[in-house]
């Protein structure tokens, strides 16, 4: 395979405070590295853009922060152009967290490493649908949420990667899904194209009164991307015995201050309710009963996703801030290689 000379990286130079900036990184170019035994280098095609790598430049959490000075943390995938690794062949497709990079020398195990498409697979699915997106909608949903059929279940970001997921899967258990989404183009997808019952814009609507107007019953399960101010609104709607899936809080990852907390928490005593957090990584081990049946629906044409996809490593800073801007439409990646 045609090698580039040099290998582009975005290392990281400051933590960023607040939506990060250009200026909290720095685009370097150093040699092609080697792989030593037991290692593969994998020149990477295409990056995922993911919420999660804002807390990862930030601080520790689930996973140990980025170091300053070292290349951006990502997702991402590519092929294999070297391997001195049994398992790996030049030329497999592979995904993982390949960072900010044109070349990746990876290790191949554990968290930080990759792992082997199946034939077939191509890389927008293996980093969205049939990937971590996937796997946290399907599991997040029905092993935390637990929905029987006739619940309402009320989504936030509903237009995005994880949540347009979460709002089909809950039709295709037979819920009522009502989206929460920014802007009159989201919300007309939800209700066109991914069969939302209804959808609410949070930048145009009273977000409690919506609620109120579509879930006369109260709300089984709100599975929520965002926190902050719809997290409230939610929990003041909650049905007896509702679930609140803990998946994310976008709407904070930006805060300079620890954002309050939820003001209405007391629905969950009032409504005997339940708030459970998750890990999509827990569920790795199981990934294959979520593959299986979201690729079915696919196939079937039951379950429509949303790639929007940019261009060009030099972009990563600038694609990365499009998720705490709205201004993807469905599953962020950036394309680096063809
Ligand atoms: N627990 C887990 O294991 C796990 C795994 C994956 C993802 N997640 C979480 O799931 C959530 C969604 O992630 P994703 O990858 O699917 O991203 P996404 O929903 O495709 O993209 C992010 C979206 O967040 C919305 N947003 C940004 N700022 C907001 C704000 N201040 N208030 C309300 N909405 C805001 C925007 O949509 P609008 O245009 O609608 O505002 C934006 O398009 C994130 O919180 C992420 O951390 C959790």
């Amino acid at each position: 395979m045609q090698m580039a000379e040099v290998n582009h990286r975005w290392l990281l130079r400051t933590r960023p405070v607040g939506m990060p900036k250009d200026s909290d990184f720095e685009l370097v170019e150093e040699p092609v590295p080697a792989p030593t035994e037991g290692e593969i280098l994998v020149r990477v095609e295409m990056l995922s853009c993911d919420p999660t790598q804002r807390g990862w430049l930030g601080r520790d959490t689930y996973l140990p922060a980025v170091n300053i000075g070292e290349v951006v943390r990502s997702l991402g995938g590519g092929r294999v152009v070297r391997s001195r690794h049994p398992g790996f062949s030049e030329g497999d497709l592979v995904s993982g967290l390949v960072g900010w990079q044109d070349y990746a020398v990876i290790k191949p195990v554990g968290v930080f490493g990759v792992t082997k498409l199946p034939p077939g697979m191509p890389l927008e699915k293996a980093l969205g649908t049939l990937g971590p997106n996937g796997l946290t909608a399907y599991f997040g949903l029905l092993d935390i949420g637990r929905p029987q059929p006739g619940e309402t279940v009320v989504v936030s970001s509903a237009a995005g990667a994880t949540g347009s997921l979460v709002g089909q899967i809950a039709k295709l258990k037979g819920c009522r899904a009502i989206g929460i989404a920014g802007g009159a183009e989201k919300c007309r997808w939800l209700t066109e194209v991914a069969g939302s019952d209804a959808a609410i814009d949070y930048k145009a609507d009273r977000v409690e009164q919506k609620l109120a107007d579509a879930c006369p019953k109260g709300i089984d399960i709100y599975f929520d991307n965002v926190g902050g101010e719809i997290l409230d609104a939610a929990l003041a709607r909650l049905a007896f015995h509702g679930r609140v899936v803990l998946c994310g809080a976008i709407a904070d990852y930006n805060a300079t201050e620890p954002p309050p907390g939820p003001r209405n928490y007391l629905a969950l005593l009032n409504q005997r309710g339940r708030m459970e957090g998750f890990n999509v990584l827990d569920y790795y081990a199981r990934a294959q009963e979520a593959v299986t049946e979201l690729a079915d629906w696919i196939a079937q044409g039951k379950l429509k996703d949303r790639v929007d996809v940019q261009r060009g490593l030099e972009n990563a800073p600038a694609a990365l801030r499009r998720l705490f801007l709205g201004q993807n439409q469905g599953k962020q990646l950036l394309r680096v290689a063809n």
